[in-house]
């Protein structure tokens, strides 16, 4: 696990590996550092390891079947041990900020119902606070933007609807909504989160405000783990 010469984002994905068990029905995240841990878990069930394991999003799945993993679809279970995902920001007290993808409710999701979520990321990842580097994405039902994007403004938001890549239409997530990425001038994690949670037309936004169970960060020397 300690080689230097691996990828940060292998490492950390082999680290979160060791904590999987026999009989464990385990939640799969979606990106490069998710596709690491996915491969990882096939190398550990051809050795012999039993699990089961869920997807945040259809992408996840797929490359999961095709390494030989069972994945189960989400309505099929009755309960998650595990979730684990790649984020986008996180702090030292272990407040995510994720959702620079489209699959943002299915990973909220699983990380809030797993008895543990751990968070793989890499030293480029570890912020003092959560949305100064990035917007905030907020999944809005689609005939909601203009309305919540209004009422945010009024807060003291500004941001953008979200494009495409190819940059010719709105982006469109896999839950068929849309996104805004807004920034907020004073970031009170725990106060915003409640008002995004709270706010009608808003389906899911990208602050995991105390979901993580354990971060483990790769850095030069290793993987440094980071408790709740
Ligand atoms: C999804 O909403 C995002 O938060 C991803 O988890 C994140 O962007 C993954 O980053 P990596 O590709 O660096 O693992």
């Amino acid at each position: 696990i300690h080689n230097p010469a691996m990828n940060p984002k292998q490492r950390v994905a082999e680290h979160a590996a060791s904590f999987i068990e026999n009989g464990m029905i385990v939640g799969l995240g979606t990106g490069s550092t998710a596709n690491f841990f996915i491969d990882v878990l096939a190398l550990r069930q051809q050795q012999g390891l039993e699990i089961q394991t869920t997807a945040s999003s259809a992408i996840s799945a797929i490359r999961a079947r095709q390494a030989g993993l069972t994945v189960l679809a989400i309505e099929q279970l009755s309960h998650l041990d595990v979730y684990v995902d790649g984020a986008d920001e996180v702090t030292d007290d272990l407040q995510l900020l994720k959702g620079r993808g489209q699959d943002l409710v299915a990973e909220k999701l699983l990380a809030s119902h797993a008895n543990s979520f751990f968070v793989l990321v890499d030293e480029s990842k570890m912020v003092t606070q959560i949305g100064q580097q990035y917007a905030i994405p907020i999944e809005v039902l689609p005939n909601a933007w203009q309305l919540v994007m209004q009422s945010l403004q009024q807060q003291g938001a500004s941001g953008e609807l979200r494009r495409n890549s190819a940059g010719d239409n709105v982006a469109v997530t896999a839950a068929g909504n849309l996104v805004l990425d807004m920034r907020f001038a004073d970031i009170d994690t725990a106060g915003l989160n409640h008002l995004l949670d709270t706010h009608p037309g808003i389906v899911e936004h990208g602050i995991f405000h105390d979901l993580a169970s354990a971060v483990f960060i790769a850095d030069s020397s290793g993987v440094r783990e980071s408790w709740r």
